[in-house]
């Protein structure tokens, strides 16, 4: 399938590693340059290195932490001038699940705010500043990473920062559309990164098992974590749909939430 994608140019923000490195490697298979952007200097210009390898696109590595304006605005501004313009950009910076996961009497505020500041204020400064770019194309795509926590009560910040991400994604969608963007949600469920290997051995040699066992056990129809699949979701699996949503052909599908959880729960929404 052609996907309109050879040559456009992208900011994925968290591409050091995990999801956002699998969605910055499938864009840069399908023609795009990049702008990979995280905290960490030596992490990123290795992703980079690894990904200009493999693919022979251009990819340049953006020290920014997106809790600082001044650092995602002059990222946004070396990226659009480094690449010669900017058309896509990808929300993935941030950790899994958030550090104020604890019940509420037990919530440190500064915990709290860091969460939202991280995910949801990062992924508001990172489109405010990318915005502007992309009008000047007249073609945009934003592809902001959620997750299904959204869905399941419990985690205070983890799963309320991730709900406003998806009003986040909608009032954007309805207000830059008529300049040719799409802004959509993606909501992963529990999704297989670098990190998983590690966390997958911890439960192990807790519960006297093998990592496969507990895998196994966790990603059963009938486990509380089950889905229909049988199995944990890769990155890539993530990175296929964000592609898809980053391409010409999505260019009706915007403001909306797309679940890639491998059909996990069994409530039905309509
Ligand atoms: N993996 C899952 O199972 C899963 C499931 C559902 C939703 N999600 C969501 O998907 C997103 C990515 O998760 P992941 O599993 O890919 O996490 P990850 O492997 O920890 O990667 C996070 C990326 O974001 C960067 N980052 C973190 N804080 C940042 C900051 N303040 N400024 C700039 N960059 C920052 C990290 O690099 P530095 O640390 O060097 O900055 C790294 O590149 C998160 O929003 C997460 O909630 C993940």
């Amino acid at each position: 399938m052609e996907l309109g994608l050879q040559g456009k140019r992208a900011i994925v923000i968290g591409g050091s590693r995990g999801i956002g490195k699998a969605i910055a490697r499938e864009l840069a298979r399908e023609g795009v340059d990049l702008a990979l952007v995280a905290r960490s200097r030596e992490q990123l210009e290795m992703t980079a290195q690894e990904l200009r390898a493999e693919t022979g696109r251009r990819a340049i590595p953006l020290v920014a932490d997106v809790t600082s304006k001044e650092q995602v605005d002059r990222m946004a501004a070396q990226a659009a001038e480094q690449l010669g313009g900017l058309h896509i950009l990808v929300n993935s910076g941030s950790m899994p699940g958030g550090k104020a996961t604890r019940p509420i009497d037990t919530i440190v505020d500064e915990e709290f705010l860091d969460d939202f500041n991280v995910k949801y204020m990062g992924a508001l400064r990172c489109a405010r500043a990318a915005i502007p770019h992309l009008i000047k194309q007249g073609w945009g795509r934003i592809i902001n990473i959620s997750g299904t926590n959204a869905r399941v009560a419990g985690n205070l910040s983890g799963g309320a920062r991730n709900v406003a991400l998806a009003h986040f994604t909608r009032t954007l969608a309805t207000q830059f559309g008529r300049h040719g963007i799409t802004v959509n949600c993606i909501y992963p469920g529990s999704t297989r990164t670098e990190r998983t290997p590690r966390l997958l051995a911890a439960r192990a040699s807790e519960l006297g098992i093998t990592p496969e066992e507990v895998e196994r056990r966790d990603y059963a129809l009938d486990s509380p974590r089950g889905n229909a699949i049988g199995r944990m979701v890769d990155a890539a699996e993530i990175a296929h749909l964000a592609v898809f949503l980053a391409s010409d052909n999505a260019s009706a599908v915007t403001g909306q939430v797309v679940v890639a959880d491998g059909g996990a729960g069994k409530a039905v929404y309509y």
